[in-house]
């Protein structure tokens, strides 16, 4: 069992999280099915970009750094999936190296985003 992804306080983007949360869960308890987990990639990167909207909606600048750290996930992201594509990689390694580059973003930015509404 996964430890749940920590809460960012703010409910959109916590729902995107145990959203994807899910899907990590899903994968690890029940198939290493191909289809299903090649849905995770454009679906943590429409959470990217979902996040960036909802702070900027709140006429909050989105920080630099972690704009550029999206940018550099999704370089990163998009390799391992032609990785896997390529047989280079197994399922489960590319499982496991996906869930651990969300749950790492999760606690070094994203909870960061909070602190940003009172800014
Ligand atoms: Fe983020
Ligand atoms: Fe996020």
């Amino acid at each position: 069992m996964w430890p749940n992804v920590a809460s960012v306080g703010i409910n959109a983007i916590d729902i995107d999280h145990a959203n994807l949360d899910y899907m990590f869960q899903t994968i690890s308890q029940e198939t290493e099915e191909e289809s299903f987990i090649k849905k995770l990639i454009p679906a943590f990167i429409a959470h990217m970009n979902h996040e960036e909207v909802i702070i900027e909606d709140r006429e909050i600048q989105f920080p630099a750094d972690h704009k550029n750290e999206h940018a550099w996930m999704k370089i990163v992201l998009r390799s391992l999936e032609k990785e896997l594509a390529e047989d280079s990689i197994s399922s489960r390694h590319f499982f496991q190296e996906v869930r651990s580059i969300f749950v790492l973003h999760v606690l070094n930015f994203d909870v960061n985003l909070y602190s940003l509404k009172d800014s």
